[in-house]
């Protein structure tokens, strides 16, 4: 059973670290999703009227609203999500509420940009602290990726920038039948440029839960008859390998990593040519703070214990680990799990507590010695919930996600292209 500390919370094992977390929302930065100071009077954090505030807020505007949370997001926000769910599911989800006017989404700036290019012209969508980024998603800029893409195409295994006009899925592949194409496979976790430039490219978009059906669609795309086309999997490397190894069966040799910050990625045309799997490198610096030795600790402290790690953890880790799978799986395997059971879980910190606190009758454990809470997604708290819906309920529209025309166009064909994939 899982211990209870005196706060009534259950006692997962860490500490917390000696640091602050970041300081965001500090200052404008146009560069990053990060440290983007939130316009308005904010109501104060001790204000004991927030929640009765919050309900107050949400009750007036009734069905015109539509409230998304995320998995990761703070106790104290999720209580008022209409739905909870992954990435995946509140991009479904978003996309099946036409009657809402206002769709307020407790996650991060990339689901937030996702939900504006699935919804009508006549919703808004509303991210409650435009701090609240992802810093995996800045691993990737536009620009990185279509300089890459010139590499690829330098190489002979990419054909171009693409046409642009719309409904034109041109872009992918050599042009000369037989060769090997490439095919771009973003995780949802990217800018709305980086699905647009995917959209362009004849490519799609994944989540963690569906990753492996994306990544053999894209191997079997292209004129090579089923032989030689090879994915550019953007922009967590982990998930791409975790994916190509454990789901696939490729080996690791098949993988070359494509650095940004290095000349050509720092590969060669052959070491190009010969991969079947073209990683980006970046990462999740919550799922990445895990390490094997973290499952070894693990192991010892606790006896009996069954390792459950989300698949953006390093190669290592989920090897390491006994089960690997997305925050809708990781969820669903708990609420299966028989009681008695012990767990160690490799993902966000608020959603470990919330499983620990809603299975008493099992031992639930965070991965980590230390804290690891996600600092983008902990940005959306009460006060910024309570001030984006009393703004709406007085008639202005604070923090609203709008994407562009053309980069939603574009974007919109590789989240579609996920939507029609087989078996989703
Ligand atoms: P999923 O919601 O797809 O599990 O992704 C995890 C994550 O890191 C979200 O930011
Ligand atoms: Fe980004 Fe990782 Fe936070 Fe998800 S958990 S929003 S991938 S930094």
């Amino acid at each position: 059973m899982t211990a209870t500390s005196d706060m009534g919370t259950p006692d997962l094992g860490v500490q917390p670290t000696p640091l602050a977390l970041l300081l965001l929302g500090q200052r404008s930065d146009s560069d990053s999703e990060r440290g983007t100071a939130c316009p308005g009077e904010l109501p104060a954090a001790s204000d004991p009227t927030l929640v009765a505030r919050a309900r107050t807020a949400k009750d007036a505007l009734g069905d015109k609203v539509f409230v998304l949370g995320h998995h990761y997001q703070r106790d104290e926000v999720i209580q008022f999500a209409d739905v909870t769910g992954d990435s995946f599911k509140l991009a479904r989800e978003a996309a099946a509420r036409p009657e809402a006017s206002y769709v307020v989404f407790c996650g991060v700036h990339f689901m937030a940009e996702s939900a504006d290019i699935l919804t009508g012209n006549h919703q808004q969508v509303v991210l409650p602290d435009l701090a609240a980024g992802c810093s995996m998603a800045d691993m990737a800029t536009a620009e990185q990726v279509a300089e890459a893409w010139d590499v690829l195409t330098d190489a002979g295994i990419a054909g171009g920038r693409g046409s642009g006009a719309s409904g034109n899925r041109g872009g992918r592949g050599s042009g000369a039948s037989g060769n090997p194409v490439t095919v771009p496979v973003s995780y949802m976790n990217s800018s709305a440029a980086i699905k647009a430039f995917t959209g362009r490219h004849g490519g799609t978009i994944c989540t963690s839960s569906n990753a492996e059906v994306a990544m053999r669609w894209a191997l079997d795309q292209g004129d090579a008859g089923g032989k030689g086309e090879k994915v550019l999997f953007l922009p967590d490397q982990h998930l791409g390998r975790n994916t190509a190894v454990l789901q696939l069966g490729l080996s690791l040799d098949d993988c070359v990593v494509y650095d940004p910050r290095r000349p050509n990625g720092g590969l060669t045309v052959d070491q190009l040519r010969a991969a079947t799997v073209i990683l980006w490198k970046g990462h999740c610096s919550v799922h990445g703070r895990f390490t094997a030795q973290t499952v070894t600790e693990v192991r010892e402290r606790v006896p009996g214990v069954t390792v459950l790690v989300h698949p953006e953890c390093k190669h290592e880790v989920v090897t390491a680990a006994d089960l690997v799978g997305s925050t809708e799986f990781i969820i669903k395997t708990i609420e299966a799990a028989p009681s008695g059971s012990a767990w160690a879980i490799g993902t966000e910190l608020n959603l470990v507590s919330r499983l620990a606190k809603a299975h008493p009758d099992k031992t639930i454990v965070f991965l980590d010695k230390t804290v690891c809470f996600c600092s983008t997604m902990n940005r959306i708290d009460l006060p910024h919930l309570v001030w984006a819906l009393e703004s709406l309920v007085d008639g202005r529209v604070v923090n609203r996600i709008d994407v562009d025309n053309d980069t939603a166009h574009y974007a919109k064909v590789a989240l579609d292209q996920m939507l029609a994939l087989p078996g989703i």
